[in-house]
């Protein structure tokens, strides 16, 4: 998902539901990072779009936890952009385990925002592969629409 005309790439970026209600500073620490985000969306994804996005856990014995939590509440979808975007995202989110990242990454989203390693408040795509396939999963690109729509709109 490299651009060679900016040298920038692209990763998928998600605001788990855990961190919804965080959000505004969530995105506050990813535009202070440098990331240009190029498209946002939100979605309380259902079950079988979890499964699917995360198809290669399938089998793993947090897997249905996974996809509980996942549905539960809206996500923020995020076409995040920057030099090595996918290595740099990944070190902005912190370690998978909040645990670790409390004491390895204090200043990480995980650490802030996490609650446990299911309820880590992020996602980041980890290969260039990955990355086309979620992106791909969540926003138009090239001539494929997206699998996801966004929530309705409310207007209270
Ligand atoms: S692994 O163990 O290599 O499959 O882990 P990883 O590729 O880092 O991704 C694990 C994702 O599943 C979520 N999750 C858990 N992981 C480990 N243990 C438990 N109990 C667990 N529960 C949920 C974890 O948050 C990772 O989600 P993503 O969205 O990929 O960060």
């Amino acid at each position: 998902a490299a651009d060679p005309k900016q040298g920038k790439e692209q990763t998928l970026g998600l605001i788990k539901p855990n961190a919804y209600s965080k959000r505004a500073d969530i995105i506050g620490l990813i535009k202070k990072d440098g990331f240009t985000i190029a498209e946002q969306k939100e979605v309380t994804l259902t079950r079988n779009q979890v499964e699917n996005f995360y198809a290669e856990h399938r089998g793993k014995k947090f897997y249905d936890e996974l996809c509980t939590f996942m549905t539960s509440g809206p996500t923020i979808a995020l076409l995040l952009e920057k030099a090595d975007a996918i290595k740099e995202w990944r070190r902005v989110m912190g370690p998978t385990s909040v645990e670790t990242a409390k004491k390895e990454a204090p200043n990480s989203i995980r650490a802030l925002y996490g609650e446990n390693v299911t309820k880590n408040a992020a996602h980041g795509s980890d290969s260039p592969e990955s990355a086309k396939r979620e992106v791909g999963f969540f926003f138009h690109v090239e001539d494929t629409y997206a699998m996801i729509k966004p929530n309705a709109v409310s207007h209270k």
